[in-house]
């Protein structure tokens, strides 16, 4: 995938920003992201107008509008419940360290590819932007040793944390994506959270059709696979399936034509497993 500011995987991050704009210009909106806009007109894929998607287009905004809102939802019972460690893998444009409303003591981390978070930091800076909790930044590939770079900044094991991995998986071939999740649960002191997809995008696309989504689709790697949700639990986690038609349903927006996709939310509660 290839646009004006980013390219290959790292370009992924301005489709969701894309999406992200169309929605907050919405009156209805389920989110406002006031960057949104700046981020896709500064990537060279528009100004936040709609324009008229294919079937498989509309169906991925509709996915990453409703999951918006969902981590929304997700990350801040998380820190009303006390969790002041927040970590966002692959955080590409998100801003939701400048548009949520944290409670005080909040510490987010963001990991993305070099280029994402360079591309990022210009676009915010050229807005004067002011996070509303402690915000780190910490560039690095999520295939290799992030876990150091992370407690190299102060990120604190033994604290309750909420992790954040949306839309990434499906970039990760299963080994990737387990060994990534695995670091989680090794980073994860008991009570931490996390969410993600429940399985991979492709799973609302028919095999084999996937017009007008090739430049995300080409760089699919299936992710997990299926049984997401069988992992975690066999990894100590105490998980819940969320169905993307129930969540639309419950922002007022109901999915037409039925859908497999969904979310995770995970609670890691290794001292409940089975001993063997
Ligand atoms: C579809 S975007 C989602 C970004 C963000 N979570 C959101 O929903 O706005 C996928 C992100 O994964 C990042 N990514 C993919 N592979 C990565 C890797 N190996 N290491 C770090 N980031 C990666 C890309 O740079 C991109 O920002």
């Amino acid at each position: 995938m290839e646009s004006a500011g980013l390219s290959g995987v790292g370009g992924t991050s301005l489709g969701v920003a894309r999406a992200r704009a169309w929605e907050s210009r919405r009156p209805d909106r389920l989110f406002d992201d006031p960057y949104a806009a700046a981020f896709a007109a500064a990537g060279g894929t528009g100004d936040g107008t709609p324009p008229a998607p294919g079937p498989h287009r509309a169906r991925l905004a509709f996915h990453v509008i409703i999951r918006t809102r969902f981590y929304d939802d997700y990350l801040l019972a998380a820190a009303e419940a006390g969790h002041r460690q927040v970590v966002l893998l692959a955080a590409g444009l998100d801003t939701r360290a400048y548009r949520l409303p944290w409670p005080d003591g909040v510490r987010l981390y963001e990991l993305d590819l070099p280029e994402v978070l360079t591309f990022k930091e210009r676009v915010l800076t050229g807005r004067s932007a002011v996070a509303r909790c402690e915000r780190i930044t910490l560039p690095a590939d999520l295939r290799e040793d992030w876990p150091a770079r992370l407690t190299d900044a102060g990120f604190d094991p033994a604290a309750p944390t909420a992790w954040l991995v949306e839309g990434l998986l499906v970039y990760l071939t299963a080994e990737e994506a387990a060994l990534l999740l695995t670091r989680v649960g090794e980073l994860s002191a008991p009570g931490s959270r996390s969410s993600f997809e429940r399985n991979n995008a492709a799973s609302m696309i028919a095999e084999g059709d996937r017009t007008g989504i090739e430049e995300y689709a080409s760089l699919w790697k299936g992710g997990l696979g299926q049984d997401t949700a069988g992992w975690l639990i066999d990894h100590g986690w105490r998980t819940e399936v969320h169905a993307l038609s129930d969540v639309a349903a419950s922002y007022g927006r109901p999915v037409t034509g039925g859908s497999l996709s969904g979310f995770l939310t995970a609670t890691y509660t290794p001292d409940d497993r089975t001993p063997q």
